[in-house]
Order: structure tokens, then sequence, then C-alpha cells
């Protein structure tokens, strides 16, 4: 098995950790703060208990720890490494340089991959003369429960070094998708913010409560997100396929988003936002909510391994 290191152990690093170390593969863990590596073995310990409760792992927590091991610098953590996944604070300057120290450090063939939400390969890899090995694997948090990966490379990676990482990442259990040019956001997070903005809007308009427009999504169209994506969803909502639907539809669609635009989401916008969410989840039950949604997250997950494997 390939040798990973994880660069940067807060939220999302601890959980690359689980992933690689699930899968097998021997893991350094580094952290620049004192003691962070070490009290993350603990916290991925807890972690990994609590994903067994619902047959997200088969094997005894211990001994998918036992692969995981803290090293003392950055350079420890790389040296041996195949592979790196960088999750370190979201700032331009700390990812050049930590890119910087990590092609110094790694072996000419290791791949280097940063967990960024939002700066491209371009922009924190083009001064490197190993820049072709350098690229975005983006997650979704926690990426130990949620299996998508947005790979973007710059122009400048190499398909191969691409294509390892896609390879790497799927054996783990993880789901890759290929980001075919740069753009900010990356798919995801673009996807998001569609349906965010027209969501505010229609609230900010009077058409829907916050209450009314969340029950659309999560007994309406989230069902069917939970299996499958916009453009199958089409495919079979029309006898005839995707074509059929287009000429359907797509005129009618198409007319009645020309032209819309939003408000910025601050002033009293937020305040009627927040006001109704509020009243349907007080403040004070917000950390007990965010648990309830960890563990539904993960018996959903659970359930869609089941039917995947029954499918097989
Ligand atoms: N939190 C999310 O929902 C999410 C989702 C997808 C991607 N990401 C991305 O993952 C990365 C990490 O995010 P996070 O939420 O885990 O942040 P975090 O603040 O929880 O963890 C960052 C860790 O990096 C360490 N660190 C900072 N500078 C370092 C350096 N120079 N060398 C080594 N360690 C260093 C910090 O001590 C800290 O433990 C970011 O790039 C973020 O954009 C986050």
């Amino acid at each position: 098995m390939e040798t990973v290191a994880v660069i940067g152990t807060g939220l999302i690093g601890r959980a690359w950790a689980m992933v690689f170390a699930r899968a097998g593969h021997p893991v350094r863990i580094f952290d620049a703060a004192p003691g962070a590596a070490g009290r993350a073995l603990d916290l991925i310990r807890d972690a990994l208990a609590e994903t067994r409760e619902f047959g997200l792992i088969e094997e005894d927590p211990a001994t998918i720890v036992a692969r995981i091991t803290a090293a003392p610098t950055l350079e420890d953590a790389v040296r041996d490494a195949d592979y790196v996944q960088e999750n370190t604070s979201e700032r331009e300057e700390v990812k050049r340089e930590v890119f910087s120290r990590l092609d110094a450090a790694a072996k000419p063939d290791c791949i280097l991959a940063s967990s960024t939400s939002t700066i491209q390969t371009s922009r924190f890899a083009s001064h490197l003369a190993g820049r072709h090995r350098c690229l975005v694997a983006h997650p979704v948090n926690p990426p130990h429960v949620v299996p998508i990966v947005e790979l973007s490379p710059a122009p400048f990676t190499a398909p191969e070094v691409v294509e390892r990482a896609r390879v790497l990442h799927e054996k783990a259990g993880q789901v890759p998708i290929l980001v075919r040019r740069e753009v900010e956001g990356f798919i995801l997070n673009r996807l998001q913010a569609a349906l965010l903005i027209e969501s505010w809007r229609l609230v900010d308009e009077g058409y829907v409560s916050v209450e009314d427009l969340d029950k659309t999504i999560r007994d309406g169209l989230g069902l069917r997100w939970a299996f499958m994506g916009p453009f199958e969803t089409i495919d079979l909502n029309a006898p005839g396929g995707v074509a059929d639907y287009a000429e359907r539809y797509g005129p009618k669609l198409y007319g009645m988003m020309q032209g819309v635009t939003s408000r910025r989401w601050e002033g009293d916008l937020v305040e009627k936002v927040e006001g109704e969410r509020r009243a349907l989840l007080a403040g004070d039950r917000h950390a007990e909510r965010e648990a309830w949604r960890d563990r539904r997250l993960m018996a959903l997950v659970a359930h869609k391994r089941a039917m995947e494997k029954d499918e097989r």
C-alpha cells in the first residue's frame, strides 16, 4: 500500500487520516501546532468508534489507528510518502509556503494534493520545480463520511498524476470527480451557491417560508439527489430522455431564470432568515442538532453502501 502523509490535522486532516488508514495505507500525520497531531490520534480513535456503530468500518478502530503515526516535522512526515494530502490554513501564502516545503522534501514521484476549498492549483504551485505533481483534491466535510472528492489539476499538472490520484482515492472508497478546467468554487460549491442564491431570493421576495423551502428539498428534490444527479433526473423524467426533456421543459425553465438577480445576504434579509431558523431550532440546541445530522448522514451512507452491494 502507498504511504500517505497528511499535513495539518484539523477537522479535515483528521478525517483524511481515517480515510487512508481504514483503506490500509500507512499514514504519517503532521501539524504545526505543538501537540496537535498527538491530540488528533485520540479524536480519530473516537470518530472511528462512531463510524463503526453505523457499519462504515469493519475493522477494530485500534487496528486502523495503529497505521497512523505522528511525525515531528513536515519533512519527516513526507519523506517516504507516495501521496500527500495537505490540510493547513485556507490562506494562499500558507499554501504556497507549505507546498514549497513539500516539493523540496517529498520523493520525486510523490503526488502533492491540497484540500483547499477556494485556492486553485495554479495559485499555490506554479512557482515549484515539481508543479507537474500538484493538484487540488477537494473534499466535503467530513470526508470519512461523505465520499465525493473534486480533483482539480492546473494546466501544468501531469495527466498521469491526476490518474494516479483518482485511482488512489477510488481504492480508498472515495468518489473522485475531475474538474476539467480550473474554476472558482470547483463544481460542488458552484451548485450549492446557485441553489442557495435562488433559495434566499424566494424567501426574501415572500414566495415561501424558510421551513417550507427546506421541506421542498428534504422531502422532494433531495430524496432523489441521495442516489442520482440532476442530469439523470431529467433523463428519467421524460419518456424520450434528455433531448425530450429539453424540448418539453427547457424553454419554460430557461425563461423562468432569465434576468434573475438576488440581494446580498446581509441586514434585514439575514435577520429574517435567521429569525425563522431560530424559531425552528433554538440556538442552544445547535450542537445537538449537528450531532443528529452527522448520525443521520452516517446511516444514509451505510444504507447507500448496502444498496450498492445488493445491486452488484
Ligand atoms: N472545514 C471544511 O468544511 C472544509 C471542507 C473542504 C475543504 N476544507 C479545506 O481543508 C483545509 C483545512 O481546513 P480545516 O477545516 O481542517 O481547518 P482547521 O483550522 O480545522 O485545521 C487546520 C490545521 O492546520 C494546521 N496548520 C496551519 N498551518 C500549518 C502549517 N504551516 N503546517 C502544518 N500545519 C499547519 C493548524 O494547526 C490546524 O490544526 C483548508 O484548506 C480548507 O479550505 C475545509
